[in-house]
């Protein structure tokens, strides 16, 4: 199986989907923002705060060199950003994750942890500048997908219905 890369802007529910996948696929399942933390012991905000995010962005790259080289059968979730590293088609068939910037905040807000949720995303602390990344960001999402998925009022498991019917005619 060709790996999948699953983009999109932070809280859109890459996590949420990637997991439901993982119910009904034979896929390793792994998450960028979660190999930095255990590769440096860190929290990102922490590393945004104390390292910067120019050193987050290399950590970033180095991983997705590892990805291209060394991993396969792999559903890979990615930070918000990690899809401007140079190598990202070749790690595998990418997948976005679309929705409207307010209905993706909606959605964190109605979380039962959506405090954490916003306070562990620097990027998010400032919901106008936010806004901007969003408008900036998304063609760019647009451009490099392979598949598209509309997110918007969905069930995580619709999405991975549709996400893997999708992978699948496009393998
Ligand atoms: C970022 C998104 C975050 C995390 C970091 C930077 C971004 O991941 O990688 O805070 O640049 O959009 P999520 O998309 O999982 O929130």
């Amino acid at each position: 199986m060709k790996n999948i890369v699953l983009i999109g802007f932070m809280g859109v529910g890459k996590g949420s989907i990637a997991r439901e996948v993982l119910k009904h696929s034979d896929y390793i399942a792994i998450d960028t923002d979660d190999l930095i933390e255990s590769m440096s012991n860190k929290k990102i905000k922490n590393i945004f705060k104390h390292e910067g995010e120019a050193y987050f962005r290399k950590l970033e790259k180095n991983i997705s060199l590892w990805l291209e080289n060394s991993v396969q059968n792999t559903l890979v979730s990615t930070g918000g950003g990690f899809y401007k590293v140079e190598n990202l088609k070749k790690i595998g068939t990418i997948v976005f994750l679309d929705s409207p910037f307010d209905d993706i905040i909606k959605r964190i807000k109605k979380h039962p942890n959506s405090a954490s949720k916003l306070k562990k995303r620097p990027l998010l602390n400032d919901l106008k500048k936010a806004k901007e990344l969003y408008k900036l960001r998304r063609p760019e999402y647009l451009a490099l997908a392979d598949v598209v998925i509309d997110v918007t009022n969905k069930s995580a498991q619709e999405c991975s219905k549709e996400l893997l019917k999708k992978v699948n005619k496009n393998a």
